[in-house]
């Protein structure tokens, strides 16, 4: 059948140009998008002794999550006396105490410790009990701390369907991180997201790198608002890595012994090559045009020998080259993107796949159901 003249119309996608810079779309998807998800906010590897804290940027909020006394939970990190931070950078180890007039909370977030409260304030349990800190859900899996800003809502599992399990697995397989690295982008974090979720820049953009790495060929699949792609490892790399596995006596997980990726939405991207080299990359919004990168970079377990250094060595400058390029490539959208027609979506091609499904995702959550609809029976 000929197709008419208006046959990439069928290629547009849903989230228009403006989207990517308007503040009022980012105050929408702090409220709509990220309260309401499951948001991975580190690792319990940095949590493990008591008062081991770490802050977690949503927008403007900030979650601050700490081991009380072997216990984890997220709060609102905002002191309920006069509205100081109360942990002031992005982890380390102290009480939770408030810098300005030193109120302690204790696992309750309730202000157990209140200096002077005697003279001061005269505050009774019931009080403390109603000045609280706001409290927020907290789950892990394998590796991963989770918080979710919103009181109701899914539990994780639901949340992350079979992905659940996909990153108990990928936890298990690579316990060995030799990456954790912060970084900042002049990029709106849908755009990070964009980038990392397709393969089609890789010749381009990283002709020297990654596409010596990966088969083009992937496949996709999708359960709960994520996505999964599955595919080859070239086999120069396959042969890189079985050198590699000889010399450092590396374990291999057997449920993606090639490649695999995951978009867990809204702001987690996951690769897991030859099933014992895992990045998990995180992109918080900071701002409209604005991105904090938190990536990290784990082997499956190994001798632990000399030889480790240098297989991390070479994976640490392997994904910094990767890294920079995508920064590159992302900050030119960036100002190209408010430069477009405000209102015109990308054009995603089959290629571009995984984009199409995380903006139909996206805009389920930031469309507002019409009142109309709503009160139909
Ligand atoms: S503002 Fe926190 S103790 Fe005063
Ligand atoms: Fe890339």
């Amino acid at each position: 059948m000929p197709q008419t003249h208006e046959t990439w119309r069928q290629r547009l996608g849903l989230i228009p140009a403006d989207h990517y810079y308007r503040e009022d779309i980012l105050s929408a998807e702090i409220e709509r998008v990220f309260a309401r998800s499951w948001l991975c906010v580190g690792f319990v590897q940095d949590l493990a002794q008591p008062n081991d804290f770490l802050t977690f940027q949503v927008g403007p909020h900030s979650i601050v999550v700490q081991n009380c006394e072997g216990v984890l939970r997220a709060f609102r990190n905002v002191c309920s006396h006069r509205f100081a931070r109360i942990q002031c950078t992005r982890s380390g180890n102290r009480p939770l105490t408030c810098p300005y007039h030193g109120w302690t909370y204790d696992a309750a977030g309730r202000p157990a410790g209140i200096p002077l409260n005697r003279q001061n304030f005269e505050f009774n349990d019931a009080d403390k009990d109603a000045l609280a800190l706001k409290a927020y859900a907290l789950e892990t899996v394998g590796h991963f701390v989770f918080v979710r800003m919103n009181a109701e809502g899914p539990d994780l599992k639901t949340f992350l369907g079979s992905f659940y399990d996909d990153l108990a697995h990928v936890s298990e397989a690579c316990p060995d991180r030799f990456e954790h690295e912060v970084l900042d982008w002049s990029v709106n974090w849908k755009l990070g997201m964009d980038n990392a979720a397709e393969g089609y820049h890789l010749p381009m953009v990283h002709s020297g790198s990654f596409s010596l790495i990966l088969s083009t060929d992937l496949t996709l699949s999708t359960d709960a608002g994520h996505s999964r792609y599955t595919g080859k490892l070239r086999d120069r790399s396959r042969k890189w890595w079985d050198n590699v596995a000889r010399a450092i006596e590396l374990e291999r997980g057997d449920l993606y012994p090639e490649y695999a990726s995951f978009l867990i939405f809204p702001n987690i991207i996951v690769t897991f090559s030859y099933g014992a080299f895992l990045t998990f990359q995180t992109f918080e919004p900071t701002g409209t045009d604005s991105l904090r990168l938190t990536t990290t970079g784990w082997l499956g377990k190994n001798n632990g020998r000399a030889a480790r250094d240098m297989v991390a060595d070479s994976l640490r400058g392997f994904t910094k080259q990767v890294r920079d390029e995508d920064r590159d490539i992302c900050q030119v959208t960036q100002a190209g993107m408010r430069d477009a027609p405000p209102e015109r979506p990308p054009l995603l091609g089959a290629m571009e796949d995984r984009i199409a499904e995380f903006q139909r995702t996206y805009m389920r959550l930031m469309t507002p159901t019409p009142p109309a609809e709503r009160d139909m029976p």
